[in-house]
């Protein structure tokens, strides 16, 4: 695909949840647990599209914990905003931003929160559509505080098959992305759960 993926996610920000279906609830919760989340924390879901994720951290972080949600399409952040304006969440940011360039000091700028480094980050379904994903998990991993911890959740699939163009398309991703490979480089403590049918997987550690 020429176009960036956001432009995408703009025209089918509206189909996203019900197409999805809560398909990935599982896994989603098993990223939060993965995250070892704790009251007051301050986590960062890049590529937050439109929100699903929130409903999994802020009952662990509660009120005095904040939450920013960061993504390239405006389609996708209205959706997140309706969701953070109906459940009354008041600790939630919602940034419009390139992963692939974001700093603490646009996240402070843009939010008025201090430039301060994330104790959480999390990524769901995001590698596999941001072109650049290896220079966005780098982004993401210098915005992680030393001893904080990350979890990613996305597709793979090791070879191309049939269907896979089928998931391609409608996602803009690439799921032959071996997106966990840098985290395991990284982190202490690195695992990778599996989820069914196979394709899906949970990745986690701690930046030492
Ligand atoms: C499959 S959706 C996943 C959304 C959400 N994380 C979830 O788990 O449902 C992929 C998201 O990546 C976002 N995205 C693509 N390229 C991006 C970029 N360069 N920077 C930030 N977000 C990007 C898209 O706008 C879209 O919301």
């Amino acid at each position: 695909m020429s176009e960036n993926p956001s432009r995408w996610y703009d025209r089918i920000a509206f189909l996203y949840d019900p197409f999805i279906l809560g398909a990935y609830n599982r896994a989603r919760k098993a990223a939060a647990q993965h995250l070892q989340l704790a009251p007051g924390q301050r986590v960062l879901d890049l590529a937050c599209g439109t929100g699903e994720n929130f409903r999994y951290l802020l009952p662990h972080i509660g009120p005095s914990g904040l939450l920013v949600g960061a993504d390239y399409s405006r389609g996708m952040l209205a959706q997140a905003q309706r969701k953070v304006s109906r459940a009354g969440w008041n600790n939630v940011y919602l940034l419009h931003t390139d992963a692939q360039t974001i700093t603490l000091q646009e996240i402070s700028t843009a939010t008025g929160l201090p430039a301060q480094p994330f104790d959480r980050v999390l990524i769901t379904l995001g590698l596999t559509v941001i072109p650049d994903w290896q220079t966005a998990f780098e982004r993401a991993w210098e915005m992680l505080k030393p001893g904080g911890r990350m979890a990613l959740m996305d597709w793979y699939v090791p070879k191309r098959t049939w269907w896979t163009p089928l998931v391609d398309t409608i996602a803009a991703s690439d799921i032959t992305r071996r997106w966990w490979e840098p985290l395991e480089a990284r982190a202490q403590d690195f695992q990778r759960q599996r989820f069914f049918p196979g394709t899906v997987y949970v990745a986690s550690g701690t930046k030492t």
